[in-house]
């Protein structure tokens, strides 16, 4: 079977898709705004502080996890002892519930793609974002959209899609951000956007946040669903991956980063509010792009290049059902595309209808959309990680040796793998949920 297992052709490819799978919308779209609904500063420092520490060692036990037993995340927990079935199913299920929520923000995208090149002039935005979202025809037309675009380049085959936008795409997203930095910089009472996001006010820790920020920084780094576990699985030559996981790491933090600077500055500038939720970016950005001369190409340019990083970062969701599909069930790679385009079609429509007309319709206090990323942020993503971290520091007995040079750092490794990662996890969800 493992002949037939798609692999990497070469080791950059393996790291531009890893990157491409981390920068997304995560970075852009969900970082500014639960950082916003989170307390600024205090979010931000506490968010560093878990990628630096906690969310490297799961993220390096994934990535060789994959590599070393090279099989889809079910196989693989299964090939370890029959028992870890059931968790090795949790993340492609994960995956199909981010799906579900992701998807519909891809969506958003494309309408604001279409708005910038028709340049059309809006006077609210915010009441335009809501008046929108509830439009139910034409959210899950470009829900489905975006979905459909995704799984089409899945099935097709990825490489080179994903090395062209990686290679080409993201470097030009970088430099259209920096753009947008200066711009928002030089608006007036930009000092107080700054000052929310790097003035930390340590009254506002609570365990809401800490849960918040654990949640967030598995999200963006694509840990604890499988994806860099199928990615790692695809990786042919025995190189190491920590020089990859430093790239990743290095290069989603600067992309969250920029996308920060450059959105609350704007914020505190148009007397917005931080902590308005999932539409932030999508009012806070026009309002920028309208003061800027030829503000329509800037946006558009820009819309069409977050397009493509969150293509990259939804083709990586959807490659673990996919995978677990085609090698469990021996589905051909079509027929798993179609069925799986039917199954987050029929997830995907409620949560975008929530907006709409579903909007009186609660789970836990939520209405479906913000469940789906509740419900997989904050809960799944951590347990995942958690079990992989048990399963691969008792049971594989991975060790640091293997891929940290440095001594002292292997050793931190093995115990972090075993006691501190698995501890920390299980107390941010414990205080986070209670
Ligand atoms: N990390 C991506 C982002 O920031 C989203 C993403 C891709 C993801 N693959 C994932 C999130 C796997 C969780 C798990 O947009």
């Amino acid at each position: 079977m493992s002949e037939n297992r798609p692999s990497w052709t070469s080791r950059l490819t393996f790291i531009l898709a890893a990157v491409g799978s981390a920068v997304g919308l995560g970075n852009i779209w969900r970082f500014p705004y639960i950082m916003g609904q989170n307390g600024g500063a205090i979010f931000l420092l506490v968010y560093l502080i878990l990628i630096l520490t906690i969310c490297f060692i799961p993220l390096i036990a994934e990535l060789y996890m994959g590599k070393f037993l090279k099989k889809d995340c079910v196989s693989a927990y299964e090939s370890i002892s029959t028992k870890f079935k059931p968790l090795g199913y949790l993340n492609p299920i994960t995956g199909v519930l981010i799906s579900s929520f992701y998807f519909i923000v891809g969506g958003w995208i494309i309408n604001y793609i279409f708005l910038s090149l028709k340049n059309a002039q809006i006077t609210n935005y915010s009441e335009y974002f809501g008046i929108f979202t509830q439009s139910s025809i034409s959210t899950c037309i470009f829900t489905l959209a975006f979905l459909f675009m995704c799984i089409f380049f899945t099935a097709r085959g990825i490489k080179k899609g994903i090395e062209f936008a990686n290679n080409v795409l993201m470097p030009m997203f970088a430099v259209i951000l920096v753009g947008l930095i200066i711009f928002s910089l030089n608006l007036p009472n930009a000092h107080l956007g700054l000052e929310y996001m790097f003035k930390p006010d340590f009254s506002k820790v609570n365990a809401h946040m800490l849960l918040a920020a654990l949640g967030q920084a598995l999200f963006t780094l694509s840990i604890g669903m499988g994806a860099l576990f199928t990615y790692g699985s695809y990786i042919k030559e025995d190189k190491s991956i920590t020089k990859s996981a430093y790239t990743i790491i290095f290069s989603d933090t600067m992309f969250a980063l920029m996308a920060g600077i450059m959105i609350f500055p704007a914020i505190f500038s148009f007397g917005l509010e931080p902590s308005s939720g999932a539409g932030l970016v999508f009012v806070t950005l026009p309002y920028i792009f309208s003061q800027i001369p030829h503000g329509n190409i800037v946006s558009s340019a820009f819309f069409i290049l977050l397009f493509a990083a969150a293509v990259t970062s939804g083709i990586s969701i959807i490659e673990v059902p996919i995978a677990t599909m085609v090698e469990r069930f021996k589905f051909t790679r079509t027929k798993a595309c179609v069925l799986l385009f039917c199954i987050i079609s029929a997830l995907a429509i409620p949560a975008t209808l929530s907006f709409g007309i579903l909007n009186n319709f609660h789970i836990f206090g939520k209405n479906i959309f913000d469940f789906f990323d509740f419900a997989t942020s904050n809960l799944l993503m951590p347990l995942n990680t958690l079990f992989l971290c048990i399963i691969a520091g008792w049971f594989l007995k991975i060790k640091g040796h293997l891929f940290l040079k440095n001594k002292f750092l292997a050793k931190l490794f093995d115990i972090g793998l075993k006691y501190i990662v698995p501890f920390i996890l299980i107390l941010l969800l414990y205080i986070g949920l209670r």
